[in-house]
């Protein structure tokens, strides 16, 4: 752990939910508070798991955050997200909305002192499958989205840009990834807050420079994808073209996920007649996208589009393949079991001490493998895997 990271962590220590099992004396995982269920998303900065909560029987989702890597700014990055994904998700809690992740704690895992953090841990409720995921499955199936489906999704997940938007909370990376299905309440939710910023109080339009910086490309605003294309060729902003409204910019790239959900684009869609206004305005390149969140809600409300949470499950065909999608998944949870089992009982223990000694002489001479010295590793591997048995 850097020097760095420890003063940080130092510092928010007092903000940080203290570590109920810590308190209780239990390790986090397996044994103590939370019970592993299944690997939910996986990236650079760590790992999602949905968990059994056992205190409560709740499932929630565990993100785990890696601090304690060989790249002392990447770990950084990654502290700073927690931080601000925590503190937003902190405030969007007071709402009680349900088209947001609530949150359910922060810590850190520690084991004996400070300098063996290796991840800090943020849990909230957790979804089973994202929109990409379902979109995916739905095109297998040929099942695809209908417009009343997408008005629901809308109509429902427009709430949560609403209230964004009255705490001022510019999430900047909306897409499918970021957008969960919970098959136990069947609805969808806001996830990712990592990359979030808070927009100073006045004008909804903002500098880009100051607030652009986060997010995907591919769901940028057209001023967004503007500041991006000039950053990439290391040009500054024009004066007069730099500000954005960053509440529409959040309903744009909602946009392009109605889009993907359609499978249509938004020109050459028909369906129903709202729904068809709603692509259309958003896609107004003029004006980029004509709705913020609150905007964007009462125009659903007032069209009477109903939320799925308040009538009818419009959502079964989305509860149908996550059931399946489960199944599947706990076959293939079931075959790498015995595979595990398989290659416990068939690994020559003369293999597994070669491999202990390689190693060790590794060490000797390169230090702990590290992605510079990766290369005698591999080298070593190759070896192991010529040696008769
Ligand atoms: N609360 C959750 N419920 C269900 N799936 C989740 C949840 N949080 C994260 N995931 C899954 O893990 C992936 C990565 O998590 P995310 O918080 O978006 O991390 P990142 O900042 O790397 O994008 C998501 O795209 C989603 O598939
Ligand atoms: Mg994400």
């Amino acid at each position: 752990m850097t020097s760095h990271i420890k003063k940080q962590l130092e510092a928010h220590k007092g903000q940080l939910t203290p570590q109920i099992c810590h308190e209780h004396g239990l390790k986090l995982f397996d044994e103590g508070c939370f019970k592993k269920l299944k690997l939910l998303g996986k990236g650079a900065f760590g790992e999602v798991w949905m968990c059994l909560k056992v205190e409560n029987r709740d499932y929630v989702a565990v993100k785990y955050i890696n601090v304690d890597s060989n790249n002392k700014n990447k770990d950084l990055e990654n502290l700073a997200s927690f931080m601000v994904e925590k503190e937003i998700l902190e405030r969007i809690a007071q709402k009680n909305t349900s088209s947001i992740a609530k949150f359910l704690g922060a810590f850190y895992l520690m084991e004996g002192t400070l300098k063996n953090i290796k991840h800090v841990i943020l849990v909230s409720e957790s979804g089973d499958y994202s929109l990409d995921q379902l979109i995916k499955e739905r095109d297998a199936k040929k099942k695809p989205y209908q417009p009343q489906e997408v008005l629901a999704f809308l109509s429902q997940i427009s709430e949560g840009y609403a209230i964004l938007q009255e705490l001022r909370i510019y999430h900047s990376d909306t897409k499918l990834p970021n957008l969960v299905f919970s098959s136990k309440n069947a609805k969808f939710f806001l996830i990712d807050f990592g990359v979030s910023k808070l927009v100073a109080r006045g004008s909804d339009d903002v500098s880009l420079e100051e607030y652009a910086g986060g997010g995907t490309r591919g769901w940028f605003s057209p001023e967004k994808a503007f500041y991006w294309e000039l950053a990439k060729k290391g040009l500054d902003l024009p004066e007069d073209k730099n500000t954005f409204n960053p509440f529409k910019d959040d309903i744009w790239a909602l946009g392009i996920c109605l889009e993907k959900m359609l499978n249509a684009n938004a020109d050459t869609y028909k369906g129903n007649d709202l729904l068809e206004r709603i692509l259309k305005a958003l896609k107004d390149k003029n004006s980029h996208s004509r709705f913020n969140g609150d905007q964007l809600h009462r125009l659903l409300k007032d069209n009477n589009v109903v939320s799925p949470s308040q009538g009818a499950n419009i959502f079964q065909t989305d509860l149908e393949i996550a059931q399946d999608l489960d199944q599947k998944r706990r076959k293939e949870d079931g075959f790498q079991a015995v595979f595990r089992k398989f290659q416990d009982a068939f690994l020559p223990h003369e293999m597994l001490e070669v491999a202990l000694e390689e190693r060790k002489g590794l060490v000797q001479s390169f230090g702990e493998p590290s992605l510079e010295n990766g290369i005698h590793f591999e080298g070593a591997l190759k070896r192991l895997g010529s040696i008769n048995i």
